[in-house]
């Protein structure tokens, strides 16, 4: 069970979605605005704090403030501690506006201004230090602006980063001097940075100018995890000079405060090693797989279950032998075995280019109304009671003969078959508005793929291309087989299959657009859908 909000984060979120809504999302992309889910928010703070010294009040800032969602956390999580100081900075003046008005009554200082601009008062030194940055991408920083966050940061480091490097980096490396002696800092920032080049200045910067005391990203496989963590690293970082034969703690998966893996990495190490992906998992040897996980790039659902196919999805024949009105149907794709392709067209209706079209019933008017104003499909329902309406699917839903929503993938998954009778996984590409019984797996674009596909259509024909071709060893490696050949494979193995770069286009390079891909899903932070 969740535990109740408190008042103020219900309203914050209510703000939050406010905003969210009057912005469009190319919009908000740009300006890197997307909040930090409660639940993560939370687990964040939790870390901080138990950073701090026992009892030593805290003085907080956020530097990339939102809506406060931080600053919301550590009002839940602070326990007895007091809080002696509380400041965020916040660019957008609709986004200062909305914090002001929600923390009016608390101690935080919304300031109105650009973090990366602004220097720290004599009294503003924070010991916890909260921040998920704007994620803007180099190329929509100006060369004025890139050439003024340079002197800056060479200013306060002495160390000058990449042209590739995104605002993130700028953003932390200049927060040192905002932070006291001693004090924590936790940042959500894309992993990127610890493999590509222009992380470089970034690591140097994590190894010798602070303390870095832990690392931990998500496990992109993971399709449970919160989409907000995957791509991206937790970074907690101590402002103080690191001790010699320091560890960092290197954690993987789970959770922040249960990672599936972990493991203490020497400071030397990580000084020689360029690729910091590699840990935990590896003490040293290479990363082995190439390639995004099918999982950063689709969520990945089964298909609905109807609660009786046999009655539910009818085929062209019967639905005119019942005289059922199209209002009430959707189409569906036939179960695999009956299905003669792999490339779905659409009709103009919609529908799809097969010969044996099928059809779902879906109707969520009570039965009343639907007795009254529709006798054919009153008629057709009334004959599967109560067979049909007794179902343990139908028994539990209001009206029994109600369908779960869901759109139509443009990508699906057999994922059940036998070797010995062909292909055991297909992979449909559909281009038709029919959606999917749980007889197969649907890949839905997350926020970066759906981009990305924007800008290249043909894009997810060759990812579908591409996973027909592979030999099914190699998904059957993801999957399972059981007794007599059957292969079968899950959602979260579906999500572990890989797609090469050169496939998806993504993570193909620091200069490319498309590498931004799983970084903009992680930070996506995809709200409620
Ligand atoms: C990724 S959001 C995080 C917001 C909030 N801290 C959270 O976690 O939900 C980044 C925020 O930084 C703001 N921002 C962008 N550029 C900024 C800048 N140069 N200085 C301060 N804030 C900035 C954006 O408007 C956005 O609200």
């Amino acid at each position: 069970m969740t535990e109740p909000q408190p008042l103020w984060e219900t309203a914050r979120l209510s703000a939050q979605r406010e905003f969210d809504e009057s912005r469009p999302p190319a919009e908000r992309n740009r300006m890197g605005q997307f909040a930090t889910p409660t639940g993560l928010a939370r687990a964040v703070l939790r870390v901080g704090l138990s950073h701090l010294p026992p009892g030593e009040p805290v003085r907080f800032l956020d530097p990339a403030l939102g809506t406060g969602s931080f600053y919301s956390a550590l009002l839940a999580e602070r326990g007895d501690r007091p809080i002696v100081s509380a400041t965020g900075i916040e660019l957008d003046p609709v986004v200062v506006d909305h914090a002001r008005r929600l923390w009016a009554n608390t101690p935080l200082d919304v300031r109105a201004g650009d973090f990366t601009s602004l220097a720290p008062r004599a009294d503003d030194h924070a010991n916890l230090l909260i921040a998920n940055p704007p994620y803007v991408r180099h190329h929509h920083l100006s060369q004025a602006a890139k050439g003024a966050l340079t002197r800056s940061l060479r200013h306060a480091t002495g160390l000058k980063v990449s042209g590739l490097a995104g605002l993130y980096c700028y953003f932390l490396m200049l927060s040192r001097a905002w932070m006291t002696d001693d004090g924590i800092a936790i940042w959500l920032i894309p992993s990127e940075f610890m493999d590509v080049n222009y992380g470089d200045m970034v690591k140097r910067f994590l190894l010798e100018q602070v303390t870095l005391l832990r690392i931990h990203r998500a496990d992109p496989n993971d399709v449970q995890f919160d989409d907000a963590l995957v791509s991206s690293a937790v970074v907690v970082l101590q402002n103080r000079p690191p001790p010699a034969e320091h560890l960092v703690r290197f954690s993987f998966g789970g959770t922040l405060e249960r990672p599936a893996l972990e493991r203490a990495v020497a400071l030397g190490a990580l000084t020689e090693q360029p690729k910091w992906t590699r840990y935990p998992r590896e003490a040293d040897a290479p990363t082995l797989d190439e390639g995004t996980p099918l999982g950063e790039l689709f969520q990945i659902k089964r298909g609905i279950a109807t609660g009786g196919n046999d009655f539910f999805v009818l085929d062209d024949a019967r639905v005119a032998a019942l005289g059922l009105s199209v209002e009430h149907l959707t189409p569906i794709l036939p179960p695999p075995r009956r299905l003669p392709v792999d490339q779905v067209n659409s009709r103009s209706d919609g529908s799809p280019e097969l010969p044996n079209r099928a059809w779902l019933v879906r109707c969520a008017l009570p039965e009343a109304e639907v007795a009254a104003r529709h006798p054919a499909l009153w008629r057709y329902l009334q004959s599967g009671v109560p067979e049909v309406s007794s179902g343990y699917l139908c028994s539990r839903r209001s009206p029994w003969y109600a369908q779960e929503t869901r759109a139509p993938a443009p990508l699906l998954c057999t994922y059940m078959g036998r070797e010995n009778r062909g292909r055991p996984f297909r992979f449909i590409l559909n281009q038709s508005l029919a959606i999917a019984a749980n007889v197969y797996l649907l890949l839905y674009p997350k926020p970066a793929l759906a981009v990305a596909l924007k800008d290249d259509p043909r894009l997810l024909e060759r990812i579908w291309r591409f996973l027909n071709s592979l030999d099914p060893k190699t998904l059957v490696r993801e999957g399972r087989v059981y007794g007599g050949g059957l292969f079968k494979l899950e959602p979260t193995e579906l999500a572990a299959v890989r797609v090469p770069h050169e496939v998806c286009g993504v993570n193909a390079g620091p200069t490319s657009e498309a590498d931004q891909a799983p970084r903009q899903m992680a930070l996506g932070f995809r709200s409620a859908s």
